[in-house]
């Protein structure tokens, strides 16, 4: 038990404790005692369990050593690895582990800006030691961040960052829709919207000869909004006869690392099985996916890659997602047919993977720099699409409105066949 000294005010009422078995342990930091109930047999909460020194009559709880959260009878630990939900399962060929977090022709910040844009970081003191030393924007100081801001502001001068195309397009259905919904949900959809839009005006323009199949992956797509309203838009079009493409069924992947609720799953799912459609959520990290040796997609005739705001260097890992998936395809069986990514807090990612692109801000307050928007210069060039007589053509627009959200831009690219 610690030492440290109680204050009279929160050390906590016995009555309290013995009606409800209070977690033994003492919070150093806070000076008081934990308020979580205690397990059954035991006199710690799950959080503070490795306090426990005791054993009760079934034996000593431990730890999880691969999730904090979990503990288990020591006895039981075995078994419970083998099952545990937080262990790295193996999921298929598609799953190599870091395929996308760097590539050999990678170049690091510094030689991206000297290559890219002509400029000396050897002038910019500042700005060299932020890079050197992989600062997050959260680790910097005000200087620090001032200098960038400078530096933003210089590049805009030097580049005109912020004169994108604006390229917004409607979903009809989803903008009827958007009008039955609060505030909250509008400015989501007012995005999606303009994305699922764009996904289906890429479906129409690449119409093959034949009914063919297409898969739709969503990168980080958290809870399955986008897909699902992308979904339930196709479905509409079909049942209205408005629909322009020759697409027989289409498939939808969700690729997401976290375990959110998935409350579109469902409907995904269920609709899906009408048409003679799959689906899958796979949980994963995009770091670690190698989109052509996804079983959906190997099934598919053709696919696409897109995503709302997968943060930080998700971003990163998503472009490489394309790239690797490019490389990998022989001339006789190229199926991508776009990638259309809405991006969002590029901001949080790091110097380290940076994908081969060169970073480039937009918002200049130092309040706003928390949610400062980010720009790419993309300039994705694969010397091995090139042997096979292909070209990626890249672009960076304005999806939505700023007034909907200042993360609104979107890098949206296709392969161009060069005879
Ligand atoms: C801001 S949320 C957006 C979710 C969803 N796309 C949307 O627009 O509602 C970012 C999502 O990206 C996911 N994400 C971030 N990094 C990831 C990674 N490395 N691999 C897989 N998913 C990732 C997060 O778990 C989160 O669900
Ligand atoms: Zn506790
Ligand atoms: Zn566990
Ligand atoms: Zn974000």
């Amino acid at each position: 038990m610690s030492e440290v000294l109680l204050e009279v005010d929160q050390v906590l009422d016995e009555n309290e404790t013995n009606l409800r078995r209070i977690c033994k342990h003492i919070c150093e930091k806070k000076k008081r005692q934990c308020k979580f109930s205690a397990l059954k047999n035991c006199d710690y909460c799950v959080e503070h369990l490795a306090f426990n020194k005791e054993t009760d009559h079934v034996g000593k709880r431990v730890i999880c050593p691969l999730d904090p959260k979990h503990s288990v009878y020591e006895k039981n630990l075995e078994k419970h690895l083998k099952k545990c939900n937080s262990r790295i399962k193996y999921l298929g060929d598609f799953d190599i582990k870091d395929v996308n977090l760097k590539d050999d022709e990678n170049l690091d910040f510094e030689r991206n800006l000297d290559y890219k844009l002509n400029i000396d970081l050897n002038n910019k003191p500042l700005l060299k030691n932020i890079s050197q030393d992989s600062k997050t924007y959260k680790q910097l100081n005000e200087n620090e961040l001032r200098a960038i801001i400078e530096f933003v502001n210089e590049l805009d001068e030097k580049f005109n960052l912020y004169e994108l195309e604006f390229d917004k397009l409607d979903d009809k259905f989803i903008n009827e829709e958007l009008t039955k919904k609060g505030e909250f949900h509008q400015k989501h959809l007012k995005q999606i919207s303009s994305i699922v839009s764009h996904v289906n005006v890429l479906i129409d323009s690449n119409k093959g000869e034949e009914e063919e199949s297409c898969c739709l992956v969503e990168l980080g797509a958290g809870r399955g909004k986008l897909s699902c309203w992308f979904d339930q838009s196709r479905r509409n079009k079909i049942k209205n006869n408005n629909s322009n493409s020759n697409i027989k069924n289409c498939n939808i992947v969700l690729l997401e690392r976290g375990c959110q609720k998935h409350k579109f799953d469902s409907l995904l799912k269920q609709n899906c099985q009408e048409d003679n459609s799959e689906f899958a959520r796979i949980r994963i990290d995009l770091k670690d996916v190698f989109i052509n040796k996804i079983p959906l997609v190997k099934k598919s005739s053709k696919y696409i890659l897109y995503g709302k705001h997968v943060c930080g260097c998700a971003t990163d890992f998503s472009i490489r997602c394309l790239k690797k998936s490019l490389e990998d395809q022989n001339e006789n069986k190229i199926k991508f047919l776009g990638f259309i990514l809405a991006l969002c807090c590029h901001h949080v990612c790091e110097w380290d993977y940076f994908c081969e692109v060169c970073l480039v801000g937009r918002q200049v307050d130092v309040k706003k720099i928390q949610h400062l928007p980010l720009n790419l210069f993309l300039d994705i060039k694969d010397p091995k699409l090139e042997e096979y007589n292909y070209s990626l053509n890249t672009k960076l627009f304005y999806y939505v409105e700023s007034e909907v959200t200042l993360e609104n831009s979107m890098i949206y690219a296709t392969l161009q066949y060069n005879e």
